[in-house]
């Protein structure tokens, strides 16, 4: 199938209520609709508990899309697409209905028989649900089906074992469409580009130039009304486990042989697997932790975590970490990873610093050497930004910076349900390219299991960052250690 096909399919929406679909799936189900990826051949079923009809939904899917800026009469030729069906997931009669349904759809809009079930809902019911729809046939049909599965992807390396063993018995690997988000972004997805198009850098890309490589994803939001699911699972699992290691698997990669999503997965897991482990008694010296506690952001005066969830808790909502990669490009360089909750600012961005020439001969403002990065700018600008040194103007033979940018703009608004469009195109199409293997879900566990495990066993003295700063003081004597501090990513003066 080429790219200018539009894909047939009905998508089940398990979760169909809940602010992932409204903020996220029906905008992008819009935008794919809306710019011809998906012609007329297509409908969504919404399944969940309440007792919605059609047309409830249909006015819920109209004001998700006028919100992200859908004109208001293409409501209704749209949302004639939508159907709700309340459901149980633990009652046979709710999948013999959905099947029913699905049937007379197919039917009505000739999709061939391909089912998407998309499951926005909360994990414990991924297994569940998928076994009872291979047991009630909702797999038996002449098309394809696809199971496309949100986070959290299990808790630990065990439990993801046995979703996964829960999962594969129902449906195969090549149908199950793991989502991270970060997959999407068109600046994630440039990563490989800008790497593989462009011989300035690819041949620099080893640890013979750069020196260390620094990604931030800080956020400016707290846990809101996630509390009771984030303190179960804390930065560490919601953020490092898969957003932040698939940008450094990316980062970290030998060039495929091919563009093909085996060939590109395989090459991200020989990175996941030389991550050097990091043992109990050395997580100290790799990883921070931080929990925010009150400060300012964005003018207002913000209460700390422990306020928040209403008692005190263990929970990091920061992590920053010093990653190995062992193996021959990279033996040698760190990759400096931070994110957290209820930071200065909402930024995520890569800076690859390359290391200094040999001998300085230009002398810029105040002595210093200025190295050349390479920044990625993923939020909230989409561009790539080159560091140099050129001559200062004058007479005197002085160089001082100057920088070479790509931006454009991404509007937080737009940003996330472009991914989600894309994930979910990609997804009707068959491209497993962008979700991940299960080989790098059950590696980013092991990997991180051991921090948690050695975080578990020695309390926190939390709080221990404002909320508005970038993060504990412990973060930056991580690179201080090695010689080297975090660049600027806001803009502004980040302590
Ligand atoms: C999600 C996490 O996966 O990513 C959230 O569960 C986090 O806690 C979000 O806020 C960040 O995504 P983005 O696209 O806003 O950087």
């Amino acid at each position: 199938m080429n790219n200018h096909d539009q894909p047939k399919a009905v998508i089940v929406i398990f979760g169909a209520t809940g602010d992932l679909a409204k903020r996220k799936l029906f905008p992008s189900i819009y935008k794919l609709f809306q710019n011809g990826r998906i012609g007329h051949d297509f409908a969504v079923v919404g399944v969940a508990r309440r007792p919605w009809t059609n047309d409830i939904f249909r006015e819920k899917v109209c004001e998700s899309i006028a919100n992200a800026g859908a004109p208001e009469e293409v409501c209704d030729a749209f949302t004639s697409h939508f159907y709700y069906q309340p459901f149980d997931v633990q009652d046979e009669s709710s999948y013999q209905a959905l099947d029913g349904l699905l049937h007379e759809l197919e039917g009505r809009y000739e999709t061939g028989g391909n089912r998407m079930f998309y499951l926005a809902m909360a994990p414990e019911f991924f297994g569940p649900v998928a076994n009872n729809l291979e047991a009630h046939g909702l797999k038996d049909t002449d098309g394809w089906t696809r199971l496309v599965i949100e986070k959290p992807f299990g808790h630990d390396l065990s439990s993801a074992i046995a979703l996964n063993e829960d999962i594969r018995s129902a449906f195969a690997e090549d149908e199950i469409y793991r989502i991270d988000h970060y997959l999407g972004k068109e600046m994630v997805q440039n990563i490989e580009v800008i790497r593989f198009a462009n011989g300035i850098f690819e041949h620099l890309w080893n640890n013979r130039f750069i020196s260390n490589i620094q990604v931030t994803s800080s956020e400016t939001v707290g846990v809101e009304d996630r509390a009771r699911y984030y303190d179960t699972a804390g930065a560490n699992r919601d953020m490092v486990q898969n957003h932040m290691l698939q940008m450094v698997a990316l980062l970290a990669m030998e060039p495929p042989i091919k563009l093909t999503t085996d060939e590109i997965r395989s090459e991200k897991v020989k990175v996941l697997r030389a991550l050097r482990p990091i043992d109990a008694e050395a997580v100290g010296d790799y990883f921070v932790r931080g929990q925010y506690g009150p400060g300012e952001v964005d003018d207002a005066m913000v209460p700390g975590y422990a306020e928040e969830l209403g008692q005190a808790s263990d929970t990091e909502t920061y992590v920053a970490a010093k990653l190995m990669i062992d193996n021959y490009r990279w033996a040698g360089v760190p990759f400096y990873i931070r994110t957290g909750k209820r930071m200065k600012a909402k930024v995520t961005k890569i800076v690859v610093e390359f290391k200094d020439i040999p001998m300085n001969l230009y002398y810029a403002d105040g002595n210093a050497q200025h190295p050349n990065l390479l920044v990625i700018t993923i939020h909230p600008n989409e561009g790539v930004t080159l560091h140099l040194n050129a001559k200062k103007p004058g007479t005197k033979p002085e160089a001082k910076p100057i920088q070479l940018a790509y931006t454009h703009d991404a509007e937080n608004a737009i940003n996330t349900p472009e991914a989600y469009e894309k994930l979910l195109y990609d997804c009707m199409l068959g491209d497993m390219t962008n979700f991940t293997h299960w080989d790098e879900v059950a590696l980013s566990w092991a990997f991180i299991d051991s921090v948690s495990a050695a975080w578990h066993e020695n309390g926190a003295e939390f709080p221990n960052y404002p909320a508005g700063s970038m993060g504990p003081e412990a973060a930056n004597q991580l690179l201080e250690a090695d010689g080297f501090h975090w660049w600027h990513v806001t803009g502004k003066e980040e302590k």
